[in-house]
């Protein structure tokens, strides 16, 4: 059987090629990221910048590298391809539940040493083995969801409990702002229109509940990229970048 892939390059400079694949159904009632890929892949391309604006300060000098990143939510593997070449981690440990997209992330991991890519559940798995990095692609995560259901935070606690020099969150608090800022408001936070005061917001929740500060957001319509590193890391100045609509096609480009 010939098998047709797609091929597609990342940030316009590297090689990723796509098996065929469907989505599925998740637990948590989410699908999976062919889900997302097969149909807006536009939207993909706009977190992949984000990505780069928030993991390119932690790339490591030639002859000191030794670090080891977490990607829980492995997808279709376009950010796994992403890191690798924004940090060329000495370890990199990939999870995703979805048949697909394991089957994808081993196909397009292959030919990097380093990367060890398991099916599992982050709800048993993610926080176990310790990383400097966890670039937590969340399916569901915002800061109301984090806080008043307690999604997510046994495996914060987990996280944060080896102490990482950065953990990077998806949060979809963007899309919908007016609504997501109105419900905050709601309860006491001290947000306003611009989706930038909840860089703030969020500050504050994880500086008190973890010792963990927002240093650097990057965003656009639909999504938050949140860095929260250790407090001690903190420089008074939370880094922020609005990546517009329209510019996606630089994250990731059909070939
Ligand atoms: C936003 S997508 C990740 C996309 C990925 N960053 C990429 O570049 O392709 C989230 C992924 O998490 C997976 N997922 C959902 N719940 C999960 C769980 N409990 N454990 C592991 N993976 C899960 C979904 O199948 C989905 O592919």
């Amino acid at each position: 059987m010939v098998i047709t892939t797609s091929k597609w390059k990342i940030l316009n400079k590297y090689d990723f090629e796509l098996l065929p694949g469907e989505p599925q159904q998740m637990p948590d009632g989410d699908y999976s990221y062919y889900q997302y890929l097969n149909k807006r892949w536009q939207e993909t391309g706009k977190n992949v910048l984000c990505q780069e604006f928030l993991l390119s300060p932690h790339k490591r000098s030639k002859n000191a590298n030794d670090l080891i990143v977490a990607e829980p939510f492995g997808g279709c593997g376009v950010f796994s391809i992403a890191i690798q070449h924004l940090l060329k981690p000495m370890h990199h440990f990939i999870g995703e539940l979805d048949e697909d997209c394991v089957r994808q992330l081993y196909f397009c991991t292959s030919s990097y040493p380093g990367v060890t890519v398991h099916q599992e559940d982050a709800h048993e798995r993610l926080g176990v083995l310790p990383a400097d990095i966890y670039v937590c692609d969340f399916p569901f995560f915002t800061l109301i969801k984090h806080s008043e259901q307690n999604m997510w935070v046994k495996e914060m606690e987990r996280m944060v409990s080896h102490e990482p020099e950065a953990i990077i969150i998806t949060d979809g608090s963007s899309c919908r702002w007016h609504f997501t800022a109105n419900n905050l408001k709601k309860r006491g936070y001290d947000v306003n229109h611009h989706r930038e005061s909840y860089a703030k917001v969020f500050d504050k929740y994880f500086k008190e509940k973890y010792n963990y500060r927002v240093t650097a957001v990057a965003y656009h319509g639909t999504c938050f990229y949140i860095k929260i590193q250790p407090a001690r890391l903190y420089l008074d100045k939370i880094a922020i970048k609005h990546i517009p609509a329209g510019v996606g096609i630089n994250g990731l480009r059909p070939q």
